[in-house]
């Protein structure tokens, strides 16, 4: 019996697990052990998505929760090594660039268990950001790297990792959104919830620290959105972390009177306000390769994005949060029709059987 465990811990993580967990445990001679972290905690950013996508109850739930970097990757590192020492198992299979991923990483390596990375050789090549150190080092310390796209590949190359490490097999992002993305149609009841109609608004996320920490560029990105929203409806489903920089700065009251904020929606309600939005404004990685799923146009609100494909197809522009003016222009300059080419840099929608495979046959 192959054992895996496999370690997740964020609200992303849930997502790209599902879709592997879902070809693991239906594959013979394989043993799933599941190991949540607690990163992410609050129902709306963690039990909705394993109730929604029917991902197995976690066999180990850490319970580490928020710190500051140092004590919520320390914490995570202790905790992970007692599981990997208990369970033994020949690989430990570790997604994306969050703390989570680097703790399971590092755990593992030390141990000398084999390390499987999905989502291997992303690069913003920004050191300031955390998920590029924790990609930077997980990679460092895989045995097996599952690129999504062939400028991963050769991120990895550039880097000196072993040719025979690196595996290009696509985005488990992709299986996702082929699998679930008929269910949303089915079940969701969002667009009626909020009252929106397709096409008659745009869809907004933001989290990431280099936004939320920084109080200029929080009030130039809310600025921006609510300039929009004097033209189109802006909808925004509000990451705990933003709603706490929101608070703080004093900003929050303005922001709820102009934008329609929601609390963090699940992947099914997720997936069709995205495929309804005109247009998405985003800093978030996932939701800028899902408004290109769905062929959607998409605004990068960050100075560089890992997804550089998205960019070179026409359907991304990367906009850096300075300017107020800048991001609105960017907005409505792309809200009439609007097309990019149409290529499919992410694979065939079978990453994740791939990934099994890799991981059943490297070694043997
Ligand atoms: C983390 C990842 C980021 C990823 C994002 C996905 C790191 C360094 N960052 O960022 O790469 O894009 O997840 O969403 O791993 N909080 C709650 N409830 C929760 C979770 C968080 O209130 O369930 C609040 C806490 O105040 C916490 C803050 O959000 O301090 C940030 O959470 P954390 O997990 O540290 O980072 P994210 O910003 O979510
Ligand atoms: N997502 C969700 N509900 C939300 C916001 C995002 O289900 O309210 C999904 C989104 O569809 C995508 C993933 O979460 O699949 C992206 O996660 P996030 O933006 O938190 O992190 P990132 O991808 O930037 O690491």
């Amino acid at each position: 019996m192959l054992k895996i465990v496999s370690v997740v811990g964020a609200r992303p993580q849930f997502i790209k697990a599902a879709a592997v967990s879902r070809v693991l445990r239906s594959t013979e001679g394989v043993k799933e052990i599941l190991v949540h972290t607690g990163q992410h905690y609050d129902a709306n950013m963690s039990d909705v998505f394993f109730e929604e996508l029917e991902i197995p109850r976690p066999d180990y739930n850490l319970g580490i929760g928020s710190g500051t970097h140092g004590e919520q990757t320390g914490k995570m590192l202790e905790a992970i090594e007692k599981v990997l020492l208990e369970e033994k198992p020949d690989w430990v299979l570790v997604y994306g660039d969050t703390n989570s991923t680097l703790a399971g990483a590092l755990a593992a390596v030390k141990l000398h268990i084999p390390v499987a990375h999905v989502e291997a050789g992303l690069r913003s090549f920004n050191r300031h950001m955390p998920e590029e150190i924790n990609r930077v080092l997980t990679d460092h310390a895989s045995d097996l790297l599952f690129a999504p796209t062939k400028t991963a590949v050769i991120n990895l190359r550039h880097e000196g990792i072993p040719e025979e490490r690196i595996k290009l097999v696509g985005d488990v992002m992709y299986d996702a959104a082929l699998f679930y993305g008929k269910r949303a149609e089915r079940q969701s009841q969002i667009l009626n919830k909020l009252g929106l109609k397709p096409k008659e608004y745009i869809l907004a996320t933001v989290h990431r620290a280099e936004n939320t920490d920084d109080p200029v560029r929080l009030r130039i990105i809310f600025d921006a959105l609510c300039e929009i929203a004097r033209e189109i409806k802006v909808v925004l489903p509000l990451h705990p972390r933003t709603r706490e920089a929101l608070i703080k700065s004093g900003m929050y009251d303005k922001v709820a009177s102009c934008i329609c904020l929601t609390e963090p929606v699940g992947y099914l309600d997720m997936v069709m306000l995205e495929k309804n939005a005109r247009l998405i404004a985003t800093d978030s990685g996932g939701v800028q390769k899902e408004a290109f799923f769905y062929r959607v146009p998409c605004v990068t609100l960050r100075e560089e994005t890992e997804w550089v494909e998205l960019v070179e197809l026409g359907w991304n522009c990367v906009v850096p949060p300075l300017s107020v003016g800048e991001i609105a222009d960017a907005v409505m300059s792309r809200l009439g029709s609007f097309s990019g080419a149409e290529e499919n840099p992410y694979g065939d929608g079978h990453s994740a059987a791939k990934i099994v495979d890799y991981l059943i046959n490297t070694g043997k």
